[in-house]
């Protein structure tokens, strides 16, 4: 089955090899699913078209450097964690701490979330982080204030080392893309980047 569909500006082209794919029934009931199919995908690129138009360049740093991974290097303060996501890490914090139970965190960073996350007076508050430097420069320090907390550091990836942990009452994850490889899975090919993660946090 083929079918075309011309846009202003661009031209979409099904052709549809096998037989058995999408066959319900009725031969009209293929025509129907087919054709909403093709009519939102062209709405989506109107869509793209449109938003596209807003994008700006981006700046340009002019120390930029190569990082082709980031599990374990040193970053600076922006480079952990922008400053615009904390009014949002505040509202993610206030809803995952309501029970004031057992708390993960994923992705220590420079400690502001967990800072949030201690002021709810949480039962305990198990952290896993894989960056070392994050540790070492960010996490030993923050965890002085708090020396009659329950806390716990859990270091590796998260998708190494969750399967050993209990359930919890809350879980804020907060990681970012390590490499272009997670870039592509996590962020290009998902409909949200903490897609990856939802099927541990049921
Ligand atoms: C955006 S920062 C977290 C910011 C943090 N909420 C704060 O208040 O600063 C992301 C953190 O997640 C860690 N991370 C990224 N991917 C991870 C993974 N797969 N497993 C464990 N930690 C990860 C990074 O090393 C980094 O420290």
């Amino acid at each position: 089955m083929r079918r075309v569909r011309r846009a202003d500006g661009f031209e979409v082209n099904l052709n549809i090899t096998k037989e058995d794919f999408i066959n319900p029934p009725r031969e009209l009931q293929r025509s129907t699913v087919i054709n909403r199919a093709l009519k939102e995908f062209i709405a989506d690129i109107n869509a793209i078209n449109e938003q596209t138009k807003y994008f700006v360049s981006g700046e340009i740093d002019t120390e930029v450097r190569e990082i082709n991974d980031r599990t374990n290097t040193k970053l600076s303060d922006e480079e952990i964690m922008e400053d615009w996501q904390i009014p949002l890490m505040q509202k993610m914090a206030d809803v995952i701490c309501e029970t004031k139970g057992a708390i993960l965190e994923i992705g220590f960073g420079r400690g502001v979330s967990a800072d949030m996350i201690q002021n709810h007076n949480v039962k305990s508050h198990t952290i896993i982080e894989c960056n070392d430097e994050v540790i070492t420069n960010y996490f030993q320090k923050w965890k002085t204030q708090y020396t009659t907390s329950e806390i716990r550091i859990v270091k590796g990836l998260w998708q190494n080392v969750i399967d050993d942990l209990p359930c919890f009452d809350g879980i804020f994850f907060h990681t970012y893309p390590l490499n272009q490889e997670e870039y592509m899975k996590y962020v290009n090919e998902s409909i949200t980047f903490a897609e990856h993660f939802f099927s541990y946090s049921i």
